[in-house]
């Protein structure tokens, strides 16, 4: 079952020129300066800025404007700012912009990591019911956002289906590697094209913009070898902060290097600090490639501090710590977040049996946009929580 949000209500409103205060039927009190109300205002005179159409610049507008009144009805909140102008809010969008501290950090939720025991609760979807059900599609979004990972069964093992499947988050980012067929082949030039072991790894972290919902359709699945493994890059944070603070800071701080360059005349090379964070100083999800990562560009003084961080975050992740690993099966589909989850894949026999997978992403707006859109339908509060940079938030 999902769990619904009680719905707003307002219980009384309060002004004074300045500033419209509302207190809510379950004891919150929020507070909204008028400036802000105005510039929020999306009558047919303002203009709505959600479709790009405020007419009125902010500019235009006084820096301390005068609510005249601000009261309660039909449930709305209305701000009347004298010459005929009034404003209107529905309930649930302004809770769901409320400016305290507490509903901020409410739409900004902290994830939460896991280790190894995500082994024994990995959710499955039904590929059928996810794609049929609305309620069932909100919570493999919400999977999704809140693990990171999740498994499609009952997907059909067919190529041309990778696509589809994939829209079920949304419109496919297709890089210079098309939607990419991972298998062994006969000349490979980079290590997907290989039947070798991968170790743990995030995809394409050499990009600005790195792929972020990723998804491994499984055409055929090795009879030797081929498991697919995954860590949580939010709990090695957690791990490494709790073994060790500097090598964690550092980290967060200093910028790694990734490059790549293809044949077809290609050259990537980016730097960025192995642990993002946000404006809350959390980390929000991690880019790492041991295989492809460039030598460090930092001040001399910080090289050897770098390496020994970065020694000892590789150590744990190739000791296994926190790692999980599943053997996928074909008319499976693993579907990750891979600014935040590492993956790999243990080797396979290619002389003994074939294994095919398509691989593709799709971006986090899109992703997002489809939580947003499924909130908004059911008039709950997640529809304004803020969505940074990584999936989880
Ligand atoms: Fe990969």
């Amino acid at each position: 079952m999902l769990k619904q949000i009680d719905a707003c209500e307002i219980q009384d409103i309060e002004f004074t020129p300045e500033r419209m205060v509302v207190d809510w039927t379950d004891g919150h009190r929020s507070e909204f300066p008028s400036i802000w109300l105005l510039h929020a205002c999306d009558c047919d005179a303002c203009g709505p800025s959600e479709t790009g159409l405020r007419h009125v610049q902010l500019t235009q507008q006084p820096s301390r404007p005068q609510i005249i009144s601000a009261y309660r009805q039909d449930g709305h909140a209305y701000v009347d700012w004298g010459n005929g102008h009034i404003s209107r809010f529905a309930p649930v969008w302004l809770r769901g912009h409320c400016l305290s501290d507490r509903e901020r950090l409410h739409r900004h939720p902290p994830a939460q990591p896991w280790g190894a025991e995500m082994a024994d609760r990995l959710t499955y979807f039904s590929y059928t019911d996810v794609a049929s059900d609305s309620d069932c599609h909100l919570a493999f979004l919400e999977t999704l956002r809140d693990d990171g990972v999740l498994i499609l069964k009952d997907v059909p093992a067919s190529r041309e289906r990778t696509e589809e499947i994939a829209g079920l988050v949304g419109r496919l980012h297709l890089t210079n590697y098309g939607i990419f067929e991972l298998e062994s082949k006969p000349k490979p030039e980079i290590a997907g094209d290989m039947a070798i072991a991968l170790e743990l790894h995030t995809d394409e972290p050499y990009r600005i913009e790195i792929p972020a919902i990723t998804f491994f359709h499984v055409l055929k699945q090795s009879d030797a070898g081929g498991d697919s493994t995954m860590a949580d890059g939010l709990w090695l944070a957690k791990r490494l902060e709790e073994k060790n603070p500097r090598a964690f800071e550092i980290l967060k701080t200093v910028k790694a290097r990734h490059n790549r360059t293809l044949k077809e005349g290609r050259a990537f090379d980016v730097q960025a600090p192995i642990f993002p964070t946000d404006s809350y100083g959390r980390v929000t999800g991690l880019r790492i490639n041991d295989r492809g990562m460039a030598p460090v560009d930092c001040p001399v003084d910080l090289v050897e501090p770098f390496y020994d961080a970065l020694r000892e975050l590789l150590e744990m992740i190739y000791s296994g710590e926190g790692r999980v690993t599943v053997k996928l099966q074909e008319g499976e589909m693993m579907v990750f977040n891979n600014q935040r989850l590492l993956h790999g894949r243990e080797g396979f026999d290619p002389a003994r049996s074939h294994r095919h997978v398509r691989s593709c992403h799709v971006d986090l707006d899109e992703f997002h946009s489809r939580l947003r859109v499924a909130y908004r339908a059911r008039g709950r509060l997640e529809a304004w929580r803020h969505m940074s940079s990584m999936a989880h938030l």
